[in-house]
């Protein structure tokens, strides 16, 4: 741990839990309602205690209320203020009432610990792929403008960047380029976060980090086609930001046994 940590504001990225309505249903062999409980006993380790949860999409599988009741129930009782956004699994409408209630926050532009942090909307109906709508590009752009002295991270559940496994590159943001022409012309950001690709990944451009994460459940093997999941455990992301700008990071993986 950074000897200075706790002069950090502590976040933690949990992404693609998958959860279903019934407790026992799995996905490809992975109960996802067990394997974020223990993902969530990671989290409860962990010291100082985290500031902040950063759920970054695909919460659900089935797309109902009561997968996201379940991840309510799950989460409410760490008392952590917990932000979130909508991944191509997810329907916005069944989540919004549920993960506005305390202590889940609606928001998607918000201030702690020195930062700014905006949350986008990547979801395009009836696709497994993403793109950057041209009102929320507009949104990005104006949010930045606003917070120009203030360190950023931009969140997106659709990762801009390729991971060269084909099948997982045929889904992630279709319009990067018009992702970056924004971003650019901002040099408070500093990172950028997504999930969808349930693994770890990292990228640099123009001093930007891109970070993607594993899922709370199953994960995909990288470079395998087609499709192969792999015997890697289900993970978190914690990062710790600075008031000065810096930040650090790191993935932990919990043992889940049902794991296969
Ligand atoms: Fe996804």
């Amino acid at each position: 741990m950074n000897p200075n940590s706790h002069s950090a504001l502590v976040a933690v990225q949990i992404t693609d839990t998958h959860l279903f309505a019934s407790e026992s249903q799995k996905l490809k062999g992975v109960n996802t309602a067990k394997s974020l409980q223990t993902v969530l006993h990671g989290v409860q380790q962990l010291q100082p205690k985290p500031d902040m949860l950063l759920l970054t999409g695909d919460l659900s599988q089935d797309e109902t209320m009561d997968s996201y009741q379940r991840l309510y129930d799950a989460i409410a009782p760490l008392q952590i203020p917990t932000y979130w956004l909508a991944g191509n699994h997810d329907c916005f409408a069944a989540m919004q009432p549920i993960l506005s209630q305390p202590p889940f926050h609606p928001q998607k532009s918000f201030q702690l610990g020195g930062w700014q942090f905006l949350l986008l909307p990547s979801q395009v109906p009836g696709w497994v792929g993403g793109k950057l709508s041209a009102d929320t590009l507009t949104w990005l752009d104006r949010e930045l403008q606003q917070c120009r002295d203030r360190p950023t991270l931009v969140a997106v559940h659709h990762p801009p960047f390729l991971v060269n496994t084909t099948w997982v590159d045929g889904s992630t943001l279709e319009n990067p380029e018009e992702f970056w022409q924004v971003l650019d012309k901002y040099p408070q950001v500093r990172l950028a976060i997504a999930g969808h690709i349930h693994q770890e990944f990292a990228a640099e451009r123009q001093g930007v980090q891109y970070l993607a994460t594993p899922s709370t459940c199953i994960q995909f093997a990288p470079f395998k086609e087609p499709f192969s999941s792999d015997r890697q455990q289900p993970g978190f992301r914690v990062f710790y930001f600075y008031p000065d700008g810096t930040w650090h990071t790191q993935v932990q993986r919990v043992r889940y046994a049902a794991v296969t």
